[in-house]
């Protein structure tokens, strides 16, 4: 059997470009050859400037640049048929990125259309958008699915039970699909990051004062950085052999 690591050449969908950890994933998924398809919600100002970034090194690589509301199936299935007529191709690689969480911690403050929210923004979307992208990876016999989970799917969280439960679903989607879809040349796996600052979701250091997250309790003593999310990111779409794994990235925090 060949083995085929390559992405030098793959087009690769990030979505939540437009955040800190989606942004550090594009740049380094550029700058080991890939071509890009990036989603942003409400900020689109912040993917042009990545785009404009990157331009001066794009040679003959393609990078586009999409609105997308995940939580909405018919702006997912738009996202796809604009990837398609842009690229020529849907996606190689999806990083399943874009994500919402609020940091209500009482089960009880937490209505039900929050809860909808949160499921619809993590769960339900990594969901559709991994329907959208596997007959492409199945027919060519080539993909790489990284979600972007959480620690907080083990329970340790500055957010509510609702974000909890939905990265612990990405996680059960990814394990799931890693078993079945081996055999068709595509691994699943999620990165579960916890307190990466310089993101939208955490400022600075500061915003972890008085929180599980306090650096205080983070045995490497720091905050992670986006970048760093993006060489794990980076390290799975080069392994084809790691699939079914959740890689905790968080400082030695539990
Ligand atoms: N920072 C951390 O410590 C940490 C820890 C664990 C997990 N995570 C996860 O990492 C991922 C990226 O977050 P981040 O830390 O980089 O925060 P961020 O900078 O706030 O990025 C969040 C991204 O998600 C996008 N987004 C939010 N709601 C959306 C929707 N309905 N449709 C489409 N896109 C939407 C945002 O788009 P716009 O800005 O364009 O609206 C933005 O690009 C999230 O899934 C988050 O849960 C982060």
């Amino acid at each position: 059997m060949v083995i085929d690591n390559e992405i030098k050449g793959r087009l690769a969908l990030i979505t939540g470009a437009s955040g800190g950890i989606g942004a550090a994933c594009a740049r380094d998924l550029f700058a080991a050859g890939a071509h890009l398809a990036l989603t942003y919600s409400t900020n689109k100002a912040a993917v042009d400037a990545l785009l404009h970034e990157l331009e001066p090194q794009a040679d003959e690589r393609r990078t586009t640049s999409h609105a997308c509301d995940v939580a909405r199936e018919d702006d997912l299935k738009r996202l796809f048929d604009e990837i398609l007529q842009m690229h020529g191709q849907h996606p190689d690689i999806l990083i399943a990125n874009a994500g919402y969480g609020k940091r209500v911690s009482n089960i009880l403050d937490i209505s039900i259309e929050e809860w909808d929210k949160c499921i619809n923004i993590n769960l339900r979307s990594s969901f559709i958008l991994t329907k959208l992208a596997v007959p492409h990876m199945q027919e060519q016999k080539w993909g790489r699915v990284v979600y972007i989970s959480s620690i907080a799917a083990g329970g340790t969280s500055i957010n509510g039970c609702h974000y909890s439960a939905s990265k612990a679903g990405m996680q059960g989607l990814s394990k799931n699909l890693a078993s079945k879809m081996g055999k068709d040349g595509i691994t699943f796996n999620d990165v579960a990051p916890a307190m990466i600052t310089e993101t939208g979701m955490i400022p600075s250091e500061e915003n972890l004062k008085g929180t599980p997250g306090d650096v205080k309790n983070i045995p490497v003593g720091r905050s992670g950085k986006p970048q760093e999310c993006a060489n794990v990111v980076t390290m799975l779409c080069r392994t084809g052999y790691m699939t079914g794994q959740s890689i905790l990235l968080s400082g030695g925090l539990k």
